[in-house]
C-alpha cells in the first residue's frame, strides 16, 4: 500500500475524529513533510480531507469511494476482503463475471464511481451517473443446494434493504422481485447473474449487482424515469455515505445470504414486500393476467389471486401495480 492510502486507511479507522499531523508521521514511519504531501495527493484525488491546527480528518461529506474506508467499516467475514474501485465501469457486473471467471474468492467485491453501461434485469439499462449512486458486484460462491439458487436474488434485496434502513433511519419496501421502493418510487435494483456447473448440478459462482440511488437524482432522471424512480436523498434528504452503505449491504449480504438454506429470510422480505394486498398485472404461461398479490411463499414466489379464486405463483419475470 502507498503512503496515500495508508493514510486513507489511518484516519479511516480513526472514525471521524482528528489524527495529529505527528502521529500520522509515526504510524506510517514517514516525515510530517510525507504525510502533508499524501495528504495533498489525496485532496487532489477527490478524498475531503479537513486539515486544522491539530491534525486532520475525514470529512463526513466525503463522497470519493475508497477500498481502505470500505475496509475499516466491514464487520463480516467473508466478504469484501478483495475490492477493486474503479473510476468508471462499463458494468460492474461484466468486470466482477471476468474476475470470477478467472476464479477470484467469494466476497471479492467491485464498485465503480460511475457505470457507462450499467446493466438492469430484462434486458434494460441501470442509469449510473458518477458521484450519485453506489454501484457494486459481488462474486459469491455460496454452497446451495439448486433449488435454492433462485432465492439469492431475494436474500440480497432484503440485505440491501435493511442495509439503507439502518443508515437512513426509514423504512425501504421490497417490490417483488427485487427492486428496492421508498414511497412508491424505486431506489434500488438488483441483477444476479449465475454461472452453473450442470454436470455437477452446482452452482459455480453467481455475480450480485446492486444499484442504489444514494445522492439526488433530480436532475439526472428525465420526466419519465421520475414518475417511477427517485433516490435516498430525495426521499429522505440524508445525504449517505457511500462507503458507509457499501460496507453495510457488505455486512447484511454475509447474514442474509446465510439464512437461504432455512429459508429465514423470507420473514424480513415478507415485512416489507411493496405489491402484496395489491391489484397486480404480470405475464404468466404466455398471457397477461390480472390479479391480487397475496403473498410470498416459502421459494420467494408472488402468489396472485386471479379473479376465478384460482391462486397461482409467479416465480419469474415482473409484477406490476394496476393503477386506477
Ligand atoms: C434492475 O433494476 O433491473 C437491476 C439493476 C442493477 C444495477 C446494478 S448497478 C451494479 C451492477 N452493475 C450493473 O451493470 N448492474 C448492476
Amino acid at each position: 500500500m502507498n503512503v496515500k492510502d495508508e493514510l486513507i486507511k489511518k484516519l479511516a479507522e480513526s472514525d471521524g475524529g482528528v489524527v495529529s499531523g505527528a502521529a500520522l508521521a509515526e504510524k506510517l514511519g514517514v516525515s510530517r513533510n510525507a504525510v502533508w504531501k499524501a495528504v495533498n495527493a489525496a485532496k487532489e484525488d477527490g478524498y475531503d480531507i479537513l486539515s486544522s491546527s491539530k491534525g486532520y480528518k475525514l470529512s463526513e461529506n466525503n463522497n470519493r469511494l475508497s477500498a481502505e474506508i470500505i475496509h475499516s467499516k466491514l464487520v463480516c467475514k467473508g466478504l469484501g476482503h478483495k475490492i477493486t474501485i474503479l473510476d468508471e465501469a462499463d458494468s460492474t457486473n461484466i468486470a466482477a463475471k471476468e474476475l470470477a471467471a478467472l476464479g477470484v474468492a467469494h466476497g471479492t467485491t467491485v464498485v465503480a464511481d460511475r457505470q457507462t453501461a450499467g446493466r438492469g434485469r430484462l434486458g434494460r439499462s441501470f442509469v449510473s451517473p458518477p458521484g450519485k449512486g453506489l454501484y457494486m458486484s459481488v462474486v459469491i460462491r455460496p454452497k446451495l443446494a439448486m433449488s435454492a439458487v433462485p432465492m439469492i436474488t431475494s436474500a440480497v434485496a432484503v440485505a440491501a434493504a435493511l442495509a439503507v434502513e439502518k443508515l437512513c433511519g426509514s423504512e425501504v419496501q421490497i417490490k417483488w422481485v427485487n427492486d428496492l421502493y421508498m414511497n412508491g418510487k424505486k431506489i434500488c435494483g438488483i441483477l444476479t447473474e449465475a454461472s452453473l456447473d450442470l454436470e455437477m448440478k452446482s452452482l459455480e459462482y453467481a455475480v450480485v449487482g446492486i444499484g442504489i440511488n444514494v445522492r439526488s437524482m433530480k436532475d439526472e432522471f428525465g420526466e419519465e424515469l421520475s414518475l417511477r424512480a427517485t433516490s435516498v436523498e430525495d426521499e429522505t434528504g440524508a445525504a449517505l455515505d457511500r462507503n458507509a452503505l457499501c460496507a453495510e449491504v457488505l455486512n447484511n449480504l454475509e447474514i442474509w445470504l446465510d439464512r437461504i438454506e432455512d429459508r429465514s429470510y423470507i420473514i424480513e422480505y415478507r415485512r416489507r414486500e411493496y405489491l402484496t394486498g395489491k391489484r397486480i398485472t404480470a405475464e404468466f404461461g404466455g398471457k397477461i393476467v390480472t390479479g391480487t398479490a397475496v403473498g410470498i411463499d416459502r421459494s420467494a414466489n408472488l402468489m396472485v389471486e386471479l379473479p376465478d379464486g384460482e391462486i397461482i405463483s409467479l416465480n419469474a419475470g415482473e409484477a406490476n401495480l394496476v393503477r386506477r
